[in-house]
Formats: structure tokens, C-alpha cells, sequence
């Protein structure tokens, strides 16, 4: 399998994510995952986590909190897209697994250094504050990283935050101009996958169909997750991110995009954010990430039950 570290701000977009990779084991191993300050703040998203892993039952997974907030700005959250607590929708009772007390950009450092080169991906589900620390503290895990796949951005989908920017990308623009500007491999999966990937009734209903424990706290949280975004996009269920980042690991060719430099807005207050998408490849910058554009929906979902449904 595939050696992964998740960075991740839950979310229930988030924790599907994470759900995934755990139902995934042929595929994926996840190293430990790192809590970050994103949707809401450093101590609801950590305490997301492991509300999670306990929920699958993997309180062997190590849990890291990294850093609070962004490089240089302040961060801004998004409880009016997933709650007060981050994960509202489904109701789970406090995790009593730890936290390790090892610092999560720590965490990213050592683990690159301990494994052998070009074996670890790291995933990033929300601002790309703690892989961007570690870039600068070390720059030399840098040639060690396998990839970076992230969700973030957006090109004909352009904004979900602002009308140019989306999420995780405008919440930290700086550390996500370091990793892009890092000469490591990327994959992008931005709105214009996660916009084709919607929560339809019927694919939310094959959740609470599985008449679990596990199953109902998902449909629970895509319910809530969708009145929100329902209401927002006038779609037929709401846009499922980060579960993307790991399902492109998994079976890649449920996907496509173009190899194509993209650039990250860092001056403007009115583009801030933007992921400058060179999808036409008319500015002969070369090619720094692998940008997806495209999905097939009923395959995602697909491969999503059914991962979900042996946890
Ligand atoms: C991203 O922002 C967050 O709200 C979601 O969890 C996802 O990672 C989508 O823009
Ligand atoms: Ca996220």
C-alpha cells in the first residue's frame, strides 16, 4: 500500500476522506494524521479527528495537532458551511483517545526523513499551512516527498469563498505558494472535480442504507452538509471535496486533468487566493502540478460505499 499522512481540518467532507483511506488498506496506510486550524479552529478540528478514527475504530492511527492558523494571515473559518463543532449533523460522543504530544509539522519532518525516499504522500483537506512549515524548517524532505495531493483551487469553477477563490487555498495563500513554488509533485483536485461530484439523495440513502453505526453518522452529515450547499448552488446535492484527494490514490483513472503550471494569487486583497490555472498552457511557464478537471461521479461514489461500507 500506498504510505499516506493526512492533513486535515474536519469537516465532514473531511472525515469521509479519512473514512476512505481507512476502508482502503489494500491501497492506502495512513502514517498518523495531522489536525490543522481550517474549517473551525485547531481544537475542534483535532477533537474531529478523533471523533472519527473512533468512530472507524482505529484509535491506532497517532493524531497530531500542527499549527493553529495560517503563515501569515488570521484565520477565518467556515462554521456557517459545517457547524459550530465542524462535524455537525451526526451526534458522537467525545473521543478520549490522546493527542500526541509531538508537534504535527514535527511529525511530517521526521517521518519523511525515517522513511525511505519518494515512498510518502502527503495529503493535504484544508489549508496548507503545516506541509508549508515543514518545507521551510527542511528543505530537504523536500526531494524525499512522493507527492502532494491536495483539494484546493479551482478554474472554471473559479470561487467558493470569494468569486475568485476557493477555501483552503484563500485561507492560507502563502503556504500554499510555498508548496506549489517547491518543485514537489503535485496533484490538484479543485472545485471543478468536486463541483461534479455531488451528494445526490439517492447516493446519500445507500449510506443510511448500510444500517450501521458508521453509515448513519455519513448520511447525517451529508444531509447537513448539503442543505447548506443545496441552497448555496441551486444543484442536485452539494459538492463532496476532500474524500477526492483520496480516491484519486485509489483508482486514478476515475479521473482527468492536464499536466499545467498553476501560480497562487498572493498580493491582491481581490483575487487573494486565486489558483492561476494555466489550463490552456498559454503562458509558457512550465508545468508544476497535475490540475484535475473532470471526475466520473457514479464511480467515486461507486468505490466511496463500498470502502465505507467494510469499516
Ligand atoms: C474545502 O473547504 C472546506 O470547507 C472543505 O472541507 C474542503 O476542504 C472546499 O473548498
Ligand atoms: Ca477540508
Amino acid at each position: 500500500p500506498q504510505k499516506i499522512i493526512i492533513d486535515t481540518d474536519p469537516g465532514q467532507d473531511d472525515a469521509l476522506a479519512i473514512l476512505l483511506a481507512l476502508g482502503s488498506p489494500a491501497e492506502i496506510e495512513v502514517l498518523g494524521i495531522v489536525a490543522v486550524g481550517g474549517n473551525v479552529p485547531l481544537a475542534a478540528t483535532s477533537r474531529n479527528v478523533r471523533v472519527v478514527l473512533e468512530l472507524a475504530g482505529r484509535t491506532d492511527i497517532p493524531v497530531f495537532e500542527g499549527h493553529s492558523g495560517p503563515m501569515v494571515r488570521t484565520l477565518a473559518t467556515a462554521e456557517h458551511v459545517h457547524g459550530a463543532t465542524g462535524l455537525d449533523g451526526a451526534d458522537l460522543p467525545e473521543p478520549t483517545m490522546p493527542v500526541q504530544a509531538q508537534h504535527g509539522v514535527d511529525f511530517i519532518i521526521e517521518t519523511l526523513r525515517r522513511e525511505p525516499a519518494g515512498t510518502v504522500t502527503l495529503c493535504t483537506l484544508g489549508p496548507m499551512t503545516d506541509v508549508a512549515q515543514a518545507f521551510r524548517r527542511a528543505p530537504d524532505i523536500i526531494a524525499r516527498v512522493k507527492r502532494v495531493v491536495l483539494m484546493g483551487g479551482a478554474y472554471f469553477e473559479v470561487g467558493n469563498i470569494t468569486p475568485a477563490a476557493e477555501f483552503n487555498i484563500w485561507v492560507d495563500p502563502e503556504a500554499a505558494k510555498v508548496v506549489f513554488d517547491s518543485g514537489v509533485p503535485l496533484t490538484v483536485l479543485p472545485l471543478d472535480v468536486t463541483h461534479k461530484a455531488l451528494t445526490t439523495r439517492p447516493r446519500v440513502q445507500r449510506f443510511r442504507d448500510m444500517g450501521t453505526r458508521l453509515g448513519d453518522a455519513v448520511a447525517g452529515w451529508l444531509d447537513f452538509f448539503e442543505r447548506f450547499d443545496t441552497a448555496k448552488y441551486g444543484s442536485d446535492g452539494g459538492p463532496l471535496h476532500d474524500p477526492c484527494v483520496i480516491a484519486w490514490l485509489i483508482q486514478p483513472d476515475l479521473f482527468t486533468g492536464r499536466d499545467i503550471n498553476v501560480e497562487i494569487e498572493v498580493q491582491s486583497e481581490l483575487t487573494r487566493g486565486m489558483t492561476v490555472a494555466d489550463w490552456w498552457r498559454v503562458s509558457g511557464r512550465a508545468p508544476n502540478a497535475l490540475f484535475l478537471g473532470d471526475v466520473d461521479a457514479d464511480g467515486f461514489y461507486a468505490l466511496l460505499t463500498e470502502r465505507i461500507g467494510t469499516l
